[in-house]
Order: structure tokens, then sequence, then C-alpha cells
């Protein structure tokens, strides 16, 4: 392992080696670098706002089995492992950095408005229990029951009581506290370019020119990720923006409580979902737009969520609107991470969470620890290493830049 050379904290001019540069610091780069730290590597994070990103928008759903989908079955696992290392996970982060990180076993309940939507329903829990998962079909009266404010005209749903919630606003900052706290250096400036030397990734130039060595790296910029200069092409992760408009709104004292549990539809073939925090927020999601890297807030994509949202809890319309914000999904050709080795060797992929970011940290931050510590990566994660999009490799050139 490299020792390092300065402990910088960005400033143009010096040069800081490490073990482990992990490029982007989100909540994925800052749980592999978390993990990475404690297990004894010199870690630093390149990041000009360590924990904003897409983690400032995300709802926080922890949703393995409401968001099932046919064909992400290898990803359901992993989905699952992640779940249930929630509790541990978010206790241990919670006393690492002595902050709370929203973390609420609150269930979920996934519910049909007409009679296409509850056909689709009934889909997705023949598919549930096909994978043995805990779904309870409900008529659309015990719904109600269940959560009061739905419209009348609810016509049956799904109850999941293992879907819970995290607020991924608290997680981040959990998080950048306990990598400091580990020893992780937090450059606060963005990658321009990876460096390579001997046909390896040797670290990153900076974007005011400063240079980082490492004897590893790990890229983790999400939706971002597929676009950073020096990388290979056919390294380059196959990533691309996937953008979602969100809403928050509070519930006032009065109103309270509006929602105990994640409720979700498909109204229209769009999906909605609604969020409520145990401090009175109530995170309305999310379109999916194929948009590029455009962070818009469109009064068309506020108009369709309050719309369908309006439909589910007609009530809503009374709540304050606090905040609307659009962030970046970083999908992938299969809806799954890409994680561990890539062809180019020292250089990490840790990308491509698409709609599962904030639920697969847990068992990302494992992975990436285990493969950086060992060159191995554990079983639940072998499915999602980058070779398996397969693309030839041209060789890299030496002493260069590449
Ligand atoms: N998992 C929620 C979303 O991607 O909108």
């Amino acid at each position: 392992m490299h020792a390092p050379e300065s402990r910088s904290s960005g400033s143009a001019g010096a040069r800081a080696s490490y073990d482990v540069l992990v490029i982007g610091g989100g909540i994925i780069g800052l749980v592999t670098a978390w993990r990475a730290a404690q297990r004894g590597m010199r870690v630093a994070v390149a990041d000009p706002e360590p924990g904003g990103g897409a983690a400032q928008v995300a709802a926080g759903m922890l949703a393995a089995v409401t968001e099932l989908h046919y064909g992400e079955e290898a990803l359901l696992g992993l989905n699952l492992a992640s779940a249930a290392r929630y509790p541990a996970f978010a206790a241990e982060l919670a006393e690492a950095s002595g902050q709370d990180v929203g973390y609420r076993a609150c269930g979920a309940l996934a519910v049909a408005l007409d009679a296409d939507d509850r056909a689709h329903l009934r889909e997705l829990h023949a598919l549930q229990l096909r994978h043995g998962l805990d779904a309870q079909w409900l008529t659309g009266r015990e719904c109600r029951r269940l959560e009061p404010m739905l419209a009348p005209g609810v016509r049956g749903g799904l109850r999941v009581n293992g879907d819970h919630q995290v607020d991924p606003r608290r997680l981040t900052a959990a998080l950048v506290t306990a990598c400091e706290r580990a020893g992780v250096t937090l450059v606060r400036r963005a990658a321009a370019r990876l460096s390579a030397a001997r046909a390896r990734a040797s670290g990153v130039v900076l974007d005011d020119g400063t240079e980082v060595a490492a004897g590893q790296v790990v890229l983790a910029a999400g939706s971002g990720s597929g676009r950073l200069a020096g990388v290979p092409e056919e390294v380059l992760p196959p990533v691309r923006p996937v953008k979602g408009q969100v809403l928050r709104l509070r519930v006032p004292a009065a109103y309270a409580p509006f929602l105990s549990r994640t409720v979700r539809a498909v109204v229209r073939g769009g999906h909605i979902y609604l969020v409520p925090r145990e401090n009175g927020e109530l995170v309305v999601g999310a379109t999916s737009e194929e948009m590029g890297w455009d962070t818009t807030v469109t009064a068309g994509g506020v108009y369709e969520l309050l719309r369908d949202a309006h439909e589910l809890l007609p009530g809503i319309t009374e709540l304050p609107l606090v905040e609307t914000g659009a962030g970046l999904r970083p999908g992938s050709p299969d809806n799954a991470p890409l994680m561990g080795p890539t062809a180019l060797p020292g250089l990490h992929l840790a990308t491509g969470h698409y709609r599962n970011g904030v639920l697969l940290a847990p068992v990302t931050g494992d992975a990436m620890a285990e493969v950086l510590a060992t060159g191995e990566l554990p079983g639940e994660a072998r499915a999602f290493s980058p070779r398996r999009f397969g693309r030839p490799v041209s060789p890299v050139p030496q002493e260069q830049p590449v």
C-alpha cells in the first residue's frame, strides 16, 4: 500500500498519495471510502461538494420488494441483502458519526386506482410470491383502514411490511462525518482526468491541475461516471443520467399523521410515491426522464406529480409545498450496479446503481472494501462486475495519462 505523502484538503500545488482515491462523494463514494478506511487503507475522496448530488434529492425508499421488476431477479438478491443490513448499518453509522440517519422501519403500501393499476399490482404480487417475498393483498377498504387519507376510489393494494426508508440527506451528512473521523481526506475539487502509469490507473488530475496519486482508484461519480476524461473508452461505464423530479411538502401538526408508511402507485403509467418522515417532511417522487444532464425543475414535472398525488391522496393540496428539486439516477443497461475491478488495472467502478443507490449503500460499501483489500468481490456482488458488459480492451499507453 502507498504511504500518503501529504494529507491535502485540495489546495493546489500539494501532491498527495493514497492507497485508495474515490472519485465522487455521493452516498456510494462516501460509503466506499468509509468502509475502506475502516480496513486500514489511507483513503481520499475527490468531490467539490461531498454529500451533494442525487442524495440531496432522493426520497430514500428501501424498496427491494415494492420496486421488483421482471428481469431484475439477480438484482433482487443484492437489494434484499442490502435491505437486511440496513438496521445494523444505520446504527453503526449513527454511532460513528454521532448523527441520526433517519432510518424508519415503516413498511410500504402500493395501491391501485383503477382496473389497469390493479391488474399491474396483481402481476407484481404474483412475481413477489414466486420469489417467496412477504407481500399481502388488501382490498381498497383495508388499504384505507391503514391509511385513512387515501382516496375513496382506491381499488386494492399490496402491503409490504419489509420495505422501509432512510433520510438520504441525513445519511450523507453522517457519512461525511464518519469518513472524516475515520481519517478519510475530503479533497473538495472535481476530478478532471484519470491518470495512469505503467498500464494501470495511478490517480487523478484535479480541476486545478493538482495531481493526486493512489494505488487504487474507484470511479463512483454517479451519472457522471461515464464521462471522466482519461478513462479508456472500453473501460468507461455505460451509465446514463435518468432525471427524477421530486417535491417536498410539510405536514403541519394539525394534519399529522398524514401517512404512516410509504404509499406508492402507478397512475396513468407513471410511478408515484409518497414517503412520510417522522419530522413532518413528505417527499413526493418521482419523474423518470431521459434528458441528458438536465436538472431543471419543470412546471410539467411538478404538475404531473401533484396531479397524481392528488388522485391518490386528495388532502395533499392542503399541505405547504416547501421544495422542488431534480436529481440524476445513474442508469445502466440492465438497471443494476457496476462494482469492482475494470479491465484497466487499479481502476474500480462503483456506479450504475440507478433506482437503488440509497438501498444498496450497505452492500456496496462492504463489497468495495473487500475488493479493495483482497482483490476479490464477495459472492453476492460478483454478478455485478463491470466485466459483464464484456467490451474489448485496447492496450493502455505506458507512462502516459490515459
Ligand atoms: N427508487 C426511486 C426512484 O428511483 O425514483
